[in-house]
């Protein structure tokens, strides 16, 4: 039974901020691999990388991913890259309600150049490396999804609401676990 909800997407595609917003909403734990690895490590994302190289990075991503599986109900907001490890994608497809946040190249790339904090993850310039990793991640996203939210076109208000809508949907016909009361919006939540 499936009891977690899981983000996943592309880097820059909104997981960790509308995890958050997701996360008040539901009165849930909010859970986001890389802060895990970082908590876990006393290091930075981009510091793992530039030490330990990225097979050290996915290695202990996909420690905390089991870790955030085995905890109470949360939202997940996953590393763009998590769902690269074939065990990673079984585990997310077991547990959790998944949802792939998408937005064009250009909104991506125009997210991530406010953030110096990401470790480049080719030789590419930004945009052809958006492209190229797309092009082999966007297949194993949508195997992966259960529903698809386009953050370029909608504010994360809305996604979350489309979201919780479809939490309710999936809990009335008995494929989540986990509905807390204030799902509805209620004010206080
Ligand atoms: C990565 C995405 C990052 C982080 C690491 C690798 C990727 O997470 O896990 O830099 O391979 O796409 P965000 O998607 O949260 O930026």
């Amino acid at each position: 039974m499936k009891y977690h909800l899981a983000l996943i997407g592309y880097r820059g595609s909104g997981k960790t901020s509308l995890g958050l917003w997701l996360a008040k909403r539901l009165a849930w734990p909010c859970l986001d691999t890389d802060s895990l690895v970082e908590t876990a490590t006393g290091m930075s994302v981009s510091e793992i990388f530039s030490r330990q190289g990225e097979a050290a990075f996915r290695t202990l991503e996909a420690a905390m991913l089991d870790k955030a599986l085995g905890g109470p109900p949360a939202v997940i907001a996953t590393g763009g890259g998590i769902i690269l490890d074939e065990k990673n994608r079984l585990r997310l497809g077991e547990a959790c309600l998944v949802v792939w946040l998408t937005a064009d190249v250009e909104t991506l790339s125009k997210r991530l150049q406010r953030d110096e904090h990401r470790p480049p993850l080719t030789t590419l310039d930004p945009l052809e490396e958006i492209r190229t990793l797309m092009a082999v991640r966007e297949p194993l996203y949508a195997a992966l999804a259960d529903l698809t939210l386009d953050t370029g076109r909608q504010s994360l208000e809305v996604a979350a609401g489309i979201i919780s809508e479809f939490v309710q949907k999936k809990t009335a016909e008995g494929e989540f676990l986990g509905l807390p009361a204030c799902i509805d919006g209620v004010a206080d939540c």
